[in-house]
């Protein structure tokens, strides 16, 4: 379907779509030509606390946590194949909405299983020692614009796998598929409550629920800046969190690395998504000597890549999010311009009278004490930077206060694994950037956050454990 005019979306909470009552709209764009294509209700605190009073309710009396594993894995199935089944529809409206090429939006629809279970542990007595997995409760969870729905798959499914009911409140830039979704959970068979999707402003809604005392749990996707306001304010009432903050991940080139998979494999790294991704490749280190060859090499394919609407099959790169993002990597393409030499880009494409594109561009004989460097741009900006040897190449590697991904390249497996090893990231790729699946654990080390998504380890997030001790012995404990 293609939205041709400012449709009014309504949040979703209790089982019901719900206009807000102050009135007080929000505009969303489409940033490839900066119309406005919905407007979305900006909820009031009275709105937020009523979605997390249903997801208590839902969670304490109605009986939600006390569902088989078995029945909830039905219900995540079914949402899996409606994803499945809408999945073209979703990713047009996606694209539409984020600006991520259509090609693109078609990989971003996830599912998950339940494998949860306890242990028997060996305590020295004649007793029955369990550690029961229990759903820690009411999850607010606030997502990003970057991948919208996919954010919320990653967030929603193993919360519902372990038996807590959720407030999700997406991006205020890209809220519509979470809100398509929304409109599909009656019928799936999620009961009322246990799934509320507010939408509004993060300093407002999103601060809510953190500080909210009903809210067990927050799970959040987001700048790092947000991150730490938000451990600071859950700590008033001791909520666990987890954090996703992005990086400023290093893409590492040896010498002996495959020469043409390396110079695509930097590309890939950094200028996926219009380089709007946590985990982007935006430091490219590369051994001094293929460093000329490879900057040459990177910036002749840079020039290919096709700029355009979203909605375009041959694009390769759409426009930023919102003209907030926009400027926000335009002012660091600046500031890079005095740090370090430009190869390509540097500006916004003059090719384009409306949305909000900028070139890609890549910064090259950058010191990894710049600005372009060390703070995530989230835009595509590469920064290349040479390196002498291993040890040189660790060394900046892990000279940053980021460790959410790393890719190292080379052929010789004793360095690629030494590098593994001793990179301080959540997640290292060897010979590849990027590729992420839902069965394996996605999270940072230092300030990209903590806490893992994905697999049985990201249920894990999502549950308590309670240690229950079945005496065993008939006689009187005999103490006094
Ligand atoms: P943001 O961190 O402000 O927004 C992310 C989410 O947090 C949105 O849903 C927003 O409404 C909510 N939020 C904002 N302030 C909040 C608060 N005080 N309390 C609770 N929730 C709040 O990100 P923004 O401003 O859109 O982007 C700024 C930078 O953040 C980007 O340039 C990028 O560097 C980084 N970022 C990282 C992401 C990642 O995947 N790790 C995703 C998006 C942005
Ligand atoms: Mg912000």
């Amino acid at each position: 379907m293609t939205v041709t005019q400012s449709t009014p979306e309504a949040m979703f909470i209790d089982g019901k779509a719900i206009e807000g009552a102050s009135g007080k709209r929000i505009p969303v764009f489409d940033p490839s030509t900066e119309e406005v294509i919905a407007e979305i209700p900006d909820a009031s605190a009275s709105e937020i606390d009523r979605a997390i009073a249903a997801a208590r309710r839902a969670f304490d009396h109605d009986g939600w946590p006390q569902t088989t594993a078995q029945e909830r894995g039905r219900i995540l199935f079914r949402i899996a194949e409606k994803l499945r089944a809408e999945a073209p529809q979703l990713a047009e409206l996606e694209s539409r909405n984020s600006g991520k090429p259509i090609v693109e939006a078609e990989y971003d629809v996830a599912d998950a299983a339940t494998k949860i279970s306890g242990t028997v542990n060996p305590v020295p007595d004649n007793a029955l020692s369990l550690s029961l997995k229990e759903p820690v409760g009411v999850a607010g969870q606030i997502i990003p614009w970057n991948y919208p729905l996919l954010m919320a798959a990653w967030k929603l499914a193993p919360a519902l796998a372990a038996g807590c009911t959720c407030v999700l409140k997406p991006a205020e830039q890209t809220p519509l598929t979470a809100l398509r979704l929304a409109g599909w959970l009656n019928e799936l068979g999620v009961p009322p409550g246990v799934v509320n999707i507010v939408t509004g402003f993060g300093e407002t809604g999103g601060a809510r629920m953190v500080e909210h005392p009903h809210v067990d749990k927050i799970a959040f996707t987001g700048s790092a800046a947000v991150g730490k306001l938000i451990m600071k304010s859950a700590a008033d009432t001791l909520k666990r969190v987890t954090l996703e903050l992005g990086g400023k991940s290093p893409n590492i080139f040896f010498a002996d690395a495959d020469f043409e998979a390396a110079i695509d494999g930097a590309l890939f790294g950094v200028f996926i998504n219009q380089g709007e991704v946590c985990s982007a490749g935006s430091r490219v280190l590369v051994e001094r000597s293929i460093y000329p060859k490879f900057v040459e090499a990177m910036t002749e394919k840079a020039r290919n890549i096709k700029l355009g609407a979203p909605l375009d099959r041959e694009t390769k790169m759409g426009p930023l999010v919102s003209r907030e993002q926009c400027d926000r990597v335009c002012k660091y393409q600046q500031i890079g311009r005095s740090e370090a030499k430009v190869a390509i880009g540097g500006g916004q494409p003059a090719a384009f009278k409306r949305g909000y594109y900028v070139e890609p561009t890549i910064f090259y004989d950058v010191d990894n004490s710049a600005r372009i460097a060390r703070e995530e741009i989230f835009g595509p900006v590469a920064t290349v930077i040479p390196f002498e040897d291993e040890r040189d190449a660790l060394k900046i590697a892990n000279d940053t206060p980021f460790g959410l991904a790393a890719a190292v390249w080379s052929r010789d497996i004793y360095k690629a694994l030494r590098m593994v090893k001793a990179i301080r990231a959540g997640i290292v790729w060897v010979n590849h950037m990027q590729p992420t699946y839902v069965e394996a654990p996605w999270g940072g080390y230092k300030q990209s956050g903590f806490g893992r998504e994905l697999g049985i380890h990201g249920i894990d997030e999502y549950l308590e454990t309670k240690q229950v001790h079945i005496n065993l012995n008939e006689q009187p404990i005999g103490w006094y």
